[in-house]
């Protein structure tokens, strides 16, 4: 593997040249050789042109995030170049498509290892322009050890669904790239590691696997409205839940979508939905009355850069304040969030969970980096899930649905149940569901349906705390930026740094007191999160003693590891 047991290949192009394919392909084929992978991309809006990139880091051991940079880069037209060549540093790699394509490079830098490879004119010969992507996989797989077999294996598996002659002319043209790849000389260095055998892992990425986690969890009914990037979970929930007697709907828009789900949780099922920003936003109203009517339900929020249509297949974690506070009325919700794809599956299981629990919205944060990353996860078994069901009424005595009770959870029925009939608006109510304007009544049941999710934090404990003793500085972060923050705290505290990480997945409510006893132990804490106006930052200022320093950025793009580092050097 190249250097330290870390290799990031970068390939580049533009929207339409295939570029996710290659690098769905190497990432599958080095998770199936038994390698860690950790993918990242980042495409435009349109559905064709555009610069694209996807970039796969592979490791014989765990990696949390897409790395600081690349060390090969797979250049398939100029602009790839143009906009990656302040990254080309001595010790890096190039592989680009000339003679015959698009790109002229006058001078190479220096110290980087430059591979021509003819991508377009050899596809071009073979017959097929489409099939460039694939020259450029075989002559990878030659220069960089790649695992020919799987690379077939899965290609064919991909290519083999459009027909014989298109699958066809991707092998040779794989064929092609092999045979133009050996004509270089090999650079040793330049090795992905030999496979480690096969492990119990599986390949997935974050958007399958919230649908996965869907499944795990017992979901019955789920109904959304398609928006980037969140629609792959209802693809991956359309393939699997009807085979579990479960039911999906695509809604006409975000409001029905929530309506529906509102209607079949009613109806008894553990039910959700998943959108973006600008879905959320749209649910608002009816998340009000599921907070209200105490009905459960889950909604996934894949974050997207906001606002309006903003940057839709973007990265951004920018939804913060509109999943804690976006609502009329006071309706807080338990709010979630995931750190990495195994979190896609384990966080939406327990979400379910808690919506049903605690019969009220739950709302899960992805975001626009995770909802495309590919990432080996251990293959998770039902057998490891367990499932909760609302509490429901045992039929003994005179049915109130909003009767008080210890825990303020009151039972609930199934319509249909005798003497469990009870109606569920998003009128104030008494404790039998009949509207009430009595001012007493009101407080008491904003301070019920307040009260009653408070017990979670102190009784949740998804938070992680990375490093033992007192720090100089404290690392607070969340979503996909606790994996890059894991990597900056390692690399500080292998310098001898005092640094330590904390890692919340509870939003809201907060773990005030873990963030205290956090606190306690570093002189400074730093939030870094892709946002403009440091939303975690701003409500650890608000519930907690702490006093952050917020860390922002919001150009589209996640954080990287050096990122980080160099933010905590500088403060130190
Ligand atoms: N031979 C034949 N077919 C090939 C091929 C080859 N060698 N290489 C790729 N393809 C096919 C892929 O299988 C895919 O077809 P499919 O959709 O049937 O699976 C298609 O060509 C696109 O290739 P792919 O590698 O998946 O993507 P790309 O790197 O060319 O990039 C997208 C294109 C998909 C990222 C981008 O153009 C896109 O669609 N963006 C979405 C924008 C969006 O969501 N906008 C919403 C705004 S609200």
């Amino acid at each position: 593997m190249a250097k330290d047991n870390d290799m990031i290949i970068r390939v580049a192009g533009e929207g339409g040249e295939g570029v996710v394919s290659t690098g769905d392909f190497i990432a599958a084929a080095c998770a199936r050789a038994g390698l860690e992978v950790y993918t990242f991309k980042t495409f435009p809006a349109e559905v064709r042109g555009g610069y694209c990139m996807y970039q796969i880091r592979v490791s014989s051991d765990r990696v949390y995030n897409q790395g600081d940079s690349f060390d090969v880069l797979c250049a398939f037209n100029g602009e790839a170049y143009e906009v990656n060549k302040h990254l080309l540093k001595p010790g890096t790699c190039l592989v680009y498509d000339a003679p015959g394509g698009d790109l002229e490079i006058d001078t190479i830098p220096e110290g980087v290892t430059v591979y021509q490879i003819p991508m377009s004119v050899a596809a071009k010969e073979l017959g097929s322009y489409r099939s460039k992507n694939m020259v450029a996989m075989g002559a990878l797989s030659v220069l960089f050890n790649l695992n020919e077999a799987t690379l077939k294996e899965v290609l064919t598996k991909k290519f083999k669904k459009k027909g014989e002659e298109i699958l066809n002319f991707n092998l040779k043209a794989f064929d092609k790239g092999k045979e133009l790849g050996l004509a270089h000389k090999k650079v040793d260095s330049w090795r992905m590691a030999d496979a480690q055998g096969k492990k119990d892992v599986i390949i997935i990425a974050g958007n399958d696997a919230v649908g996965m986690g869907a499944i795990m969890g017992g979901l019955e009914f789920f109904s959304a409205y398609p928006i980037t990037p969140a629609t792959e979970i209802a693809k991956f929930v359309a393939t699997h839940l009807p085979k579990r007697a479960g039911t999906l709907v695509q809604a006409e828009d975000e409001i029905a979508s929530i309506g529906q789900v509102l209607g079949a949780s009613y109806a008894g099922k553990k039910s959700m939905t998943a959108t973006s920003g600008p879905g959320l936003a749209l649910m608002s109203e009816l998340l009000g009355m599921a907070f209200m009517g105490e009905i459960p339900c889950l909604v996934v929020d894949v974050q997207r850069g906001g606002p309006s249509t903003g940057l839709p297949t973007k990265h951004e974690q920018s939804d913060l304040f509109l999943a804690i506070h976006g609502a009329h009325g006071d309706a807080p919700r338990i709010v979630l969030s995931v750190e990495d794809v195994k979190d896609c599956i384990d966080m939406t299981v327990d979400a379910l969970n808690l919506a049903e629990q605690f019969q009220c919205p739950v709302l899960l944060l992805s975001d626009g980096s995770l909802a495309f990353s590919t990432q080996t996860v251990p293959t998770p078994r039902p057998e490891d899930y367990k499932h909760v069901y609302r509490k429901r009424w045992n039929g003994e005595g005179k049915f109130l649905r909003y009767i008080m009770t210890d825990d303020l959870i009151s039972p609930i029925t199934d319509p249909g149940t005798p003497g469990g009939e009870y109606i569920a608006t998003g009128l104030e109510h008494g404790a039998n569901g009949a509207p009430s304007w009595v001012p007493a009544n009101h407080e008491a049941m904003q301070r019920k349906r307040h009260d009653k999710i408070q017990i979670l934090a102190t009784t949740y404990k998804p938070t992680e705390v990375d490093g033992d003793g007192d720090a100089d500085v404290g690392i607070i972060t969340w979503g996909s930026t606790i994996g890059v923050a894991r990597e900056a705290v390692a690399r500080l505290r292998a310098e001898g740094l005092k640094v330590k990480g904390f890692y919340p997945k509870l939003m809201w409510p907060m773990p005030i007191q873990e963030y205290e006893a956090f606190g306690k132990t570093c002189k400074k804490i730093l939030v870094p999160e892709v946002n403009f106006q440091g939303q975690l930052a701003h409500f650890i200022r608000a519930e907690t003693s702490l006093r952050p320093i917020s860390h922002t950025i919001c150009g589209g793009l996640p954080f990287n590891p050096s990122m980080i580092v160099d933010k905590v050097k500088e403060i130190l």
